[in-house]
């Protein structure tokens, strides 16, 4: 740059700036020639600042400035003067003034731009070319909001007396819960490291280091389907502290989070974050992620409806299933195409049918009305609130079947219906989950959270019989607008009840010995009580930004297919390398 260094930023030139010689740098958004007047609209992160290449105020750079072209990056020095009268642009910060060039170094040229930042275009596109959808005004705001987040972040976790410790990227493979990305070792040929899926053991072990309170906003890495809000590499806010119990890491990321939407966006969020236990979530929406912007809780009616002449609902309830509906307040309104497109949404679900019924002021439109006697319809009235003009929709079926179809055809008929204040954020914390789930493929025990989560006291004795499915954990997650923004727990510091968990696993002493030997010896090795959680951050942000796609908060992320379409990654290697790593592929 033989012109010198920057004055100061493109959109911060005004008034008070009459007069000055300065130097500006950027890129050319735009360029006009009005009758031999050259006007450039140059650009940077802060704006944008008018350039103009008058013939009249020097001939050389007015001939330079016949060559530029979008995009081309320049340096220019001139004057800044005011606008004439008709061309100021109020819209503009930088509209009252523009540069009157003297002279133009052009620092490098582009050719012509991939696509129109301001029209739509395909994302295979805007990822191809990522680094020129990065100049995208909102891509710009976007990660410095981020940066800011992850500025706060370390502010309020530093004022706690959080440490800020660097865990190993090359690790060895851990359950929990995706498959691994695995790296093959050169030096120890046929052997492979993992990347870590999250850091959890290795928090653990501080703990157990001394360090009491640790954090770290870390690269995660999980070789899952990709679907919505997920990425194969993404970013945790990790945090453990030792000496713990639920209550003080929740109080403690209520804070966190209050400062983090306050300081970032202005939203308030009322303290404290309100609690609800795993099954009163699976009761009254469904779900373990539950929306509370809106309402349209389900209620249950298997105790009222048993018995009835109802076949579906009678059969339903013998069986040791449920019966509950929602209430839609209005929601009478509802035409016959609407009410059989929901029947079609809560058949993805598994639900083989959708009672529904319309209280009109003469009573009950419903195709079961017939089969549910007087007294019935009115305890079900009683218990759902149903008022005039209101629509009730029934799910009977196995708990897990009607939790699915009826979760999410609350959430579909409050998108439908508008029901959802769009500008609300609703936390929620979900405590108290099960330890154990039956694995659908299996049948075998696993971990909800991950094998570290301890038992809640009060379960610790179901720990050694066989109804292991009913032991809650001292696991929480929190909940944004129906999105699981984190998880974390208690865990265990004991080692016999950790290689119990182990073998409620369905581990033998020896692969527990093989795969967490390490944690074993290191719980014997005076353990403190510890917990913690992790926070994704790529998902806080999601919402600090406002948008539903992971990939914008995301500098440079991969596609549904695990690519990166600019690199081209991931990507064949030479021979010469898998040699040198003992490796032969097989057929592919
Ligand atoms: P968990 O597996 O629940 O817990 O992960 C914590 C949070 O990380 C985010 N997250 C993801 N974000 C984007 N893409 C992904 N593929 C992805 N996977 C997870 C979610 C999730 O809530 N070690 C434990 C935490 C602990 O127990 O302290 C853990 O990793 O927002
Ligand atoms: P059917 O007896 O199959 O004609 O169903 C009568 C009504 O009950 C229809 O409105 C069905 O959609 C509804 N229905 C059928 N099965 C279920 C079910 N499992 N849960 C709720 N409603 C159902």
């Amino acid at each position: 740059m033989k012109i010198g260094l920057r004055t100061r930023l493109c959109g911060e030139y005004r008034s008070q700036h009459v007069g000055q010689t300065i130097v500006a740098m950027g890129w050319v958004q735009t360029r006009r020639d009005h009758g031999g007047v050259i006007f450039v609209d140059l650009r940077d992160y802060t704006g944008i600042v008018q350039v103009v290449f008058r013939p009249e105020v020097d001939a050389d750079a007015h001939r330079a400035g016949d060559r530029l072209r979008n995009e081309y990056v320049i340096a220019v020095r001139g004057e800044v003067a005011p606008r004439e009268e008709g061309n100021i642009n109020p819209k503009l910060p930088t509209g009252e003034v523009e540069v009157l060039v003297r002279e133009l170094e052009i620092l490098n040229t582009a050719k012509p731009p991939p696509f129109d930042l301001n029209e739509p275009v395909d994302e295979r596109i805007r990822m191809t070319y990522r680094y020129y959808d990065l100049r995208r005004e909102a891509m710009q705001a976007n990660f410095r909001l981020r940066s800011q987040a992850a500025r706060i972040v370390r502010e309020f976790l530093g004022g706690e007396k959080f440490v800020e410790i660097e865990t190993p990227v090359l690790t060895r493979s851990m359950p929990e819960g995706a498959r691994d990305y695995l790296v093959p070792s050169r030096v120890n040929v046929g052997q492979f490291y993992a990347l870590p899926q999250s850091p959890q053991i290795f928090k653990q072990l501080l703990m157990i280091g001394g360090f009491d309170r640790y954090y770290q906003i870390v690269k995660c890495f999980r070789d899952e389907d990709l679907r919505g809000n997920r990425q194969p590499e993404f970013t945790q806010i990790d945090l453990e502290l030792a000496f713990t119990r639920p209550d003080e890491v929740m109080e403690l990321v209520d804070r966190l989070l209050a400062r983090l939407f306050q300081e970032s966006i202005n939203v308030e969020v009322s303290l404290p974050i309100p609690r609800l236990t795993y099954q009163q979530a699976m009761k009254e929406y469904g779900t373990d992620a539950p929306d509370l912007r809106f309402g349209l809780k389900l209620v249950d009616l298997t105790d009222i409806v048993q018995g009835c002449e109802f076949k579906v609902f009678a059969r339903a309830a013998d069986a040791g299933g449920q019966i509950k509906a929602i209430r839609i307040p209005g929601g009478a309104d509802m035409s016959r195409k609407e009410l059989d497109d929901l029947t079609a949404f809560v058949a993805i679900y598994g639900a083989k049918g959708m009672a529904w019924v319309k209280r009109n002021p003469d009573g009950w439109q419903s195709p079961i009305a017939k089969f549910i006697a007087g007294d019935i319809q009115s305890a079900i009235e009683k218990q759902l609130e149903l008022k005039e003009g209101d629509l009730a929709i029934f799910c009977a079926d196995t708990a897990k079947v009607v939790a699915e179809s009826l979760g999410n055809l609350r959430r579909e008929i409050a998108k439908r219906r508008g029901l959802i204040p769009e500008s609300a954020f609703e936390f929620v914390w979900v405590t108290e989950f099960p330890l154990f789930e039956p694995d659908e493929a299996t049948g075998m025990a696993t971990a909800v959270h991950h094998p570290f989560t301890s038992p809640v006291p009060e379960d610790l004795d179901k720990f050694g019989n066989s109804d292991i499915l009913a032991i809650r954990a001292q696991a929480y997650d929190i909940v944004l607008n129906g999105v699981e923004l984190g998880g974390g727990s208690i865990r265990i510091h004991d080692t016999g009840q950790q290689k119990r968990m182990l073998s409620l696993l369905g581990m033998s002493e020896d692969q527990a010995e093989e795969h967490f030997g390490f944690l074993l010896t290191a719980l014997e090795h005076g353990a403190p009580p510890h917990g913690g959680i992790a926070l994704g951050f790529d998902r806080i942000i999601m919402f600090l930004v406002g948008t539903d796609s992971i990939r914008d908060v995301i500098a440079f992320p991969k596609t549904q297919k695990a690519a990166d379409l600019m690199m081209r990654a991931p990507a064949h290697v030479d021979d010469l390398q898998l040699r040198e790593l003992g490796i032969r592929l097989r057929g592919v």
